[in-house]
């Protein structure tokens, strides 16, 4: 027997955190999603979004051994190194993980924004092809250290594996659309988070998105649908 998922309003955000504290070994996916299932609007998330799912994800990077995004995503959302609080720092040190998750971009091109290299400290982790054009550059001391999946396109279900045997089990994934496709395709999903937005935002395509391989739809289990500020914070596990 499974138990019943929670359904109800939280209070705060802290109430709100207290229920994404045991990540899955594996992928999670954190997305949003506005009422009519629009993944951005004008080529960003942030007009879906709030003060609330900014800040929880901020608490779910406190959480991962590794941030993995598409670099579309890194591209449009400008990302830089993660930022922990002094109270995530600490508790990340508790469990002997003191360092802050690195972003793992998932790339051919190799283009990623220069905030990801504002700090020599965090550098990004490139995940590409054997047939990248930046596969070359890579080890020249201005690139980042890189992982190299699969031949002409990365095989994101070999990304996870070798972020995994580099330690890094517990894999936070926030997007974009394309990449979670892939992953979705790969059944590389143990986890989905989100956040639906009491927002309309008609059509705004994103990516070059392929259609599915799945024969049937991946089925997932509630374990939360929250109510906060007319935002909905939802958990699926597979
Ligand atoms: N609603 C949400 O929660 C959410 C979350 C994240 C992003 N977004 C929005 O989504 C939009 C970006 O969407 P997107 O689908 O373009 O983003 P994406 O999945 O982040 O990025 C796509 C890019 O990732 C790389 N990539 C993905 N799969 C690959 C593979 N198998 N092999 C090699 N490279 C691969 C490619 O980069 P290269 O071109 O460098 O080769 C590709 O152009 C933005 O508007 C962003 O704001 C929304």
């Amino acid at each position: 027997m499974t138990d019943s998922p929670r359904v109800g309003a939280v209070g705060d955000i802290t109430e709100l955190a207290s229920f994404y504290a045991d990540p899955p070994d594996g992928v999670r996916a954190n997305m949003i999603f506005s009422a009519d299932g629009a993944a951005a609007f004008g080529g960003r998330a942030g007009p879906l979004s709030c003060p609330t799912d900014q800040h929880l994800l901020r608490i779910l990077r406190g959480f991962a051994d590794v941030v993995l995004v598409g670099a579309g995503t890194a591209r449009a959302e400008n990302y830089g190194p993660v930022r922990l609080t002094d109270a995530q720092r600490e508790n990340r040190h508790a469990e002997g993980r003191p360092a802050p998750p690195p972003i793992a971009v998932v790339s051919r091109s190799g283009e990623l924004p220069a905030r990801l290299f504002s700090d020599p400290d965090q550098p990004p982790i490139l995940v590409t092809c054997a047939r990248s054009p930046a596969r070359h550059a890579v080890g020249d001391g201005a690139r980042p250290p890189a992982m190299v999946a699969g031949d002409d396109s990365v095989d994101v279900s070999r990304a996870v594996e070798l972020l995994r045997e580099h330690g890094m089990r517990r894999i936070l994934c926030e997007g974009g659309p394309t990449l979670l496709d892939e992953l979705v395709d790969a059944d590389a999903i143990a986890e989905i988070c989100v956040t639906l937005a009491p927002k309309l935002a008609g059509g705004q395509p994103v990516g070059l998105r392929r259609p599915a391989q799945l024969s049937v739809p991946a089925a997932m289990r509630l374990e939360h649908a929250l109510a906060y500020d007319d935002y909905l914070f939802l958990k699926y596990r597979r």
